[in-house]
């Protein structure tokens, strides 16, 4: 298969090249295959120890060896970044692939050369495990280089091609920061399932499993989730009466706040 070939580089080797880097590992992809560049040598040789991939000794030896480059640093220093690798990028002309949070095709186009070919894309920390929910965009690369990026993305969870850039602002609130928030609301659950008796040591397993459950469930069920929910909450019953003092004290308007204030960020991001 093609994918198995190409070789990625990834600018910036943090949280998020880490986790992509695992879930390609655990996929069978080339770990020979994949090369690291990072300002932070410690970071590169805890990656090489780790997982035995190629290091590279800076950005631009990472991008003349790959066919698709991962731009994985913050957004806020990829100006920066962009400026220096550049001319390595124009003249070796990989697939670029950025992953910076709110950062506009137009400006990465602007910053890289009008010819490159530039896919925006938005993982979570779940391609570790190939469970990534994907957000791509790109405008001018061919339907060959989105096959490809698309071939290479699925090997560590779903994707979802967006028609318009603006959605991917929403995705990166509601599927980029999900686990973040997620992991919020399971707190919740394992704080007051401590308070009513359940042993601390218990817990993880006891609400982590149930949270697999229900998400496996709906995955699998030919019903929506809301109608899966009435399915479960049988009228005065102890289910009903916990979803009763969650919506008295107006949990859905908390969520949209929640991420209508993730989303104004995220647009911040982009105007920095
Ligand atoms: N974390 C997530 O869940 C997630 C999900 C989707 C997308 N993203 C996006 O992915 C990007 C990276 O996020 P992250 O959480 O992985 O950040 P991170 O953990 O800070 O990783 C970025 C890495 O890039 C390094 N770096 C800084 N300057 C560099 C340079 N000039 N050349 C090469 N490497 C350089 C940093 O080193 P220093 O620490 O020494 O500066 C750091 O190791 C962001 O744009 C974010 O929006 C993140």
């Amino acid at each position: 298969m093609q994918t198995t070939i190409q070789t990625i580089a990834f600018i910036g080797g943090g949280n998020i090249a880490h986790n992509l880097i695992k879930g390609l590992i655990k996929s069978g992809y080339d770990r020979k295959k994949i090369i690291v560049s990072d300002a932070d040598q410690a970071k590169l040789k805890a990656l090489k120890k780790h997982f035995k991939i190629t290091l590279a000794k800076d950005n631009h030896e990472a991008i003349s060896k790959a066919h698709l480059v991962f731009l994985a640093v913050k957004p806020q220093i990829l100006p920066e970044v962009c400026a220096q690798i550049a001319a390595t990028v124009q003249k070796h002309k990989p697939i670029i692939i950025s992953l910076a949070a709110g950062i506009r095709l137009n400006d990465l186009q602007n910053w890289l050369g009008s010819k490159t070919k530039i896919v925006r894309a938005m993982p979570n920390l779940a391609a570790a495990v190939g469970k990534s929910m994907t957000g791509l965009f790109a405008k001018k690369i061919s339907i060959a280089d989105k096959k490809l990026v698309a071939r290479v993305l699925n090997l560590v969870g779903v994707i979802l091609w967006l028609e318009k850039e603006d959605l991917l602002d929403v995705i990166t609130c509601v599927c980029g920061s999900g686990p973040g928030i997620i992991y919020l609301f399971i707190e919740c659950l394992q704080k007051a399932a401590i308070k009513l008796g359940v042993p601390v040591k218990a817990v993880d397993n006891l609400i982590l499993q149930t949270v697999l459950g229900a998400t496996i469930l709906a995955l699998n069920s030919e019903h929506d989730v809301k109608t899966l929910r009435e399915q479960v909450t049988s009228p005065q019953g102890v289910t009903a009466t916990a979803i009763k003092v969650l919506e008295q004290n107006n949990i859905e308007q908390l969520f949209k706040e929640a991420l209508c204030a993730a989303h104004v960020r995220c647009k911040e991001i982009a105007r920095k």
